[in-house]
């Protein structure tokens, strides 16, 4: 029944109210151990309790950790001003103009340190602004460890680990929501997705990434919001975008995504490339591709994975090109321009990437020069191993590329001589020489010898 209540209570809550008794779940009924917790946000957090501050793991952290996995990092939640978290750590820095946080630094591992912050509507003016679209702007006034719950999105990423005693304190029945596998939204799931539309893509992520259900009522809402994708900046679609590649899960993330209409916001050219069946078995074949490199702990590319997602609104493009009667390198450079062009009106993908999708598309189109000493330049370029993997990927996709991909398979596995044999013998044919415009030979002056 309290599992029913809480539930209700959740998705029906408006987002700021106080005086709510939380549910304490004592260490003995719930599954997280210090073993799991990473040495240094236990450090941070025993040094905050010790200097008397409430110190709490919060959001993702404390999902994980209770859904088994290793979380990617840790945020804690305290009631020390910035400042003050200032003073205790001496490898510590304040960041954020929106959020002002303390980074605590060991190395390579930053644990990110936030005051309770109240929620924009019961703050002044002066501190909490929202758009016209309800998006919050600017929201930086602390609170308490109630007004802190609910700024929070989902009830699974509002539960509380308190070192003073390891108990999960929880607000909005997210512990229930862990039991069951839920992902619901604290408070009224449309204006919670007014307030921050990146909040759909998150919720997608965390439905692929956890194999977790949304409840009725968030999905409701979800469905019909993905218009306000528009209003997220292109540099924090792009963030959200590469969180997307990292989690192992890509393949079902991105089946959501298509399911809830959020991939137009993201690859518009990609989905109207979709209804071709080699178009999506090329991009079903390299997500689960990069989910298996996760799996195995392995690094992936984002700009491979970006080159495989819009290799075939560029193939389409390069086609239409030349069929205007542009050479097939001009024809692909003229479409790798326009498809990047367009791609970067929608993410801010940084340049350095760009670079790289160039560079594995021109690579498909040089894969075809099988003769002479190509091969072997092609062999030294720094993303050989890329493209030869977009290639092999096209010719599983079923694109008529198979022959050369085999073709590049044997290559680089041979040693020098069997090269010099594979060039002699099984080259595929040797692309014809284009013959010179006739208006170029009538202006050569008749006595130069021709070859
Ligand atoms: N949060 C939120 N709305 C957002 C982003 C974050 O309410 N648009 C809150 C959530 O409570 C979240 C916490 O801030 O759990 C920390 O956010 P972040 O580190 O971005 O994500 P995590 O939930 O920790 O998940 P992950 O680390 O997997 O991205």
């Amino acid at each position: 029944m309290l599992k029913g209540f809480l539930k209700r209570f959740s998705e029906e809550r408006p987002v700021t109210h106080k005086k709510i008794k939380p549910t304490i779940i004592p260490r003995s009924e719930h599954s997280i151990s210090r073993n799991d917790i990473s040495r240094n946000a236990l450090k941070v957090l025993y040094r905050l309790d010790g200097a008397g501050f409430g110190a709490y793991l919060v959001g993702g952290c404390v999902r994980d950790l209770l859904f088994g996995r290793r979380p990617k990092d840790y945020d804690i939640a305290t009631n020390a001003l910035p400042e003050e978290v200032r003073k205790l750590f001496k490898n510590s820095r304040l960041i954020g103009k929106r959020f002002r946080l303390a980074h605590i630094v060991f190395g390579k591992e930053i644990i990110e340190v936030a005051t309770f912050r109240t929620h924009h509507e019961s703050a002044s003016e002066a501190h909490g602004k929202s758009s016209h679209q309800g998006m919050i702007m600017r929201d930086n006034v602390y609170g308490d460890i109630e007004d802190d719950v609910w700024r929070r999105d989902f009830t699974i990423n509002a539960l509380y680990y308190n070192i003073a005693d390891f108990s999960v304190v929880d607000y909005t029945g997210g512990m229930a929501d862990i039991k069951s596998k839920t992902l619901r939204m604290i408070g009224n799931p449309e204006q919670r997705f007014h307030e921050d539309p990146v909040r759909l893509l998150r919720a997608a992520r965390f439905v692929g990434k956890l194999q977790i259900q949304i409840s009725p009522e968030t999905e409701q809402s979800l469905m019909q919001m993905s218009h306000l994708l528009q209003h997220v900046s292109h540099a924090r679609l792009f963030q959200e975008t590469l969180k997307l590649f990292q989690e192992g899960a890509l393949l079902a993330t991105f089946k959501l995504l298509e399911k809830y209409n959020f991939l137009s916001a993201l690859f518009p050219q990609t989905v109207d490339c979709l209804t071709q069946p080699e178009a999506r078995k090329l991009l079903e074949e390299a997500l689960s591709a990069t989910d298996q490199r996760i799996l195995d702990g392995k690094s992936v590319s984002p700009a491979f994975l970006l080159a495989a997602l819009l290799w075939f609104p560029i193939l389409k493009q390069t086609q239409r090109f030349q069929a205007e009667n542009l050479p097939p390198y001009v024809a692909l450079e003229r479409a790798l321009q326009h498809v990047i062009k367009l791609q970067t009106q929608q993410l801010a993908i940084p340049r350095i990437m760009t670079t790289t999708i160039r560079e594995l598309c021109v690579l498909q189109y040089h894969f075809n020069h099988c003769y002479g000493s190509k091969p072997y330049r092609i062999l030294e370029h720094p993303r050989f191993r890329a493209a030869y993997d977009l290639l092999v990927l096209r010719s599983i996709a079923g694109e008529p590329v198979s022959e050369l991909a085999k073709w590049w398979t044997d290559f680089q596995e041979a040693d020098h001589v069997q090269r010099e044999k594979l060039l002699k013998t099984t080259a595929p044919a040797r692309p014809k020489k284009r013959s010179r415009p006739r208006r170029f030979i009538k202006k050569r002056n008749p006595a130069t010898p021709t070859a």
